[in-house]
């Protein structure tokens, strides 16, 4: 596998797909198309042409999966058909790059990352948030203990999304979507929040559907404990018309915040109140700048796919890798307790909770 291709096929072939591949083209000296499956194989022959790709389309995808020549499959298929198809490439012997949300439950997330395992498998999710170069310079700042422990930290995910979006055949239903908002938008800041400060204790939320005819919710809230006592506070909505992510770590002396990456740094005087530390502001913003280094791996939709590849050959596990990404989908499930019953949710979730489960959060979710 050293310096061969990989070879790529595609599950899904709608609107998302076109990322993928623009990505595997991006990736071109390293990757090559070879296959796209679609129950509708008009779709995925005219997703083909649009790309300017030439490539075989299946409707099976069990068909396409028998090829020697497919190395890494991209699962782009909509939420309530994940785990078959991404159990079935990674049994077939593929590596594979599974769309957000990687699961709906912890029972799906485990039984997917049991395959990997059993078959010896990367498995990468794509959440390309991870790779955006301020994500990392803040992670690297936090991860450094240049803020000293932190205090407290906050997310925000807003968009504005109107009826329309909502009337795709698979949104807005716990059946088929498997959450709302913060199932599939909101998890991206989730994730890198979560990635940045790092393991959480307890959740307190809150959920609602307000700016729209839908099942799901439109807007969540919660209050977060880390372990290392951190307390965050994260939100996400489909109904702000500022269309926004935002991040800020606060620690006793010095704040780094998104976005845009900035910094700010406070000394006291002799009454306790502050004064600007730009001194403090400038070493921040050098660690953030790291001049002469470059990230090894692109942003947007590559950067998980070229750390997939570099997973494989130097035999790690990838950046946004199943067993890595486990923790956000329980804070998931976790906010999603916490809003359904009214209490305080503590972690780890055991398999013996009945939100562990697909159904469980989804009766969890619709009998409140
Ligand atoms: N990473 C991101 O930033 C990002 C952005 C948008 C969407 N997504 C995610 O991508 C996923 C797909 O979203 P979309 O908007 O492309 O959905 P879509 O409905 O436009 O496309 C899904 C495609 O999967 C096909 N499909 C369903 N079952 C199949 C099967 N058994 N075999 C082959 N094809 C099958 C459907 O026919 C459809 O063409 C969702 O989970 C969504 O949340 C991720």
């Amino acid at each position: 596998m050293d310096n061969k291709r990989f070879g790529v096929a595609i599950i899904g072939a709608g609107d998302i797909a076109c990322m993928h591949i623009d990505a595997y083209l991006r990736l071109a000296e390293e990757c090559e198309i070879v296959a796209i499956s679609d129950l509708n194989g008009a779709k995925a022959e005219k997703l083909l042409a649009t790309s300017g790709v030439r490539a075989d389309v299946y409707m099976d995808y069990a068909a396409m999966l028998e090829r020697d020549d497919v190395d890494v499959v991209s699962v782009c298929t909509p939420p309530f058909l994940r785990e078959g198809p991404v159990v079935a490439a990674l049994a077939a012997g593929k590596h594979v790059v599974c769309e957000k949300p990687f699961a709906a439950s912890l029972e799906e997330c485990d039984a997917m990352l049991d395959a990997a395992r059993r078959y010896d498998r990367k498995l990468a999710v794509m959440l390309q948030t991870r790779f955006d170069r301020e994500v990392t310079a803040l992670r690297r700042i936090i991860r450094s203990g240049t803020l000293g422990p932190l205090a407290f930290a906050t997310a925000e995910n807003h968009h504005w999304r109107g009826d329309a979006y909502y009337r795709k055949q698979w949104r807005g239903s716990w059946e088929t979507e498997r959450g709302g908002v913060l199932m599939n938008l909101g998890v991206h800041t989730l994730d890198v929040f979560l990635w940045i400060v790092g393991q959480l204790a307890s959740v307190k939320a809150e959920t609602g559907t307000l700016g729209h005819a839908i099942a799901t919710e439109d807007v969540a809230a919660a209050t977060l404990r880390f372990r290392d006592g951190t307390i965050g506070q994260f939100h996400c909505t489909t109904v702000h018309a500022a269309n926004r992510n935002a991040m800020a770590f606060v620690g006793k002396t010095k704040t780094a915040a998104l976005h845009p990456l900035s910094f700010m740094a406070m000394k006291e005087d002799e009454f306790g109140f502050p004064i600007p530390d730009p001194e403090a502001e400038a070493a921040l913003a050098k660690l953030a700048g790291r001049e002469g280094e470059t990230e090894p791996f692109p942003e947007g939709f590559a950067g998980p796919i070229a750390d997939l590849f570099a997973a494989i050959r130097e035999g790690r596990e990838p950046v946004t890798g199943g067993g890595e990404v486990r923790a956000t989908v329980e804070a998931v499930t976790a906010i999603y307790k916490a809003a359904a019953t009214g209490r305080e949710v503590r972690l780890p979730l055991s398999a013996e909770d009945p939100w562990y489960t697909t159904e469980g959060v989804r009766n969890g979710m619709t009998s409140r």
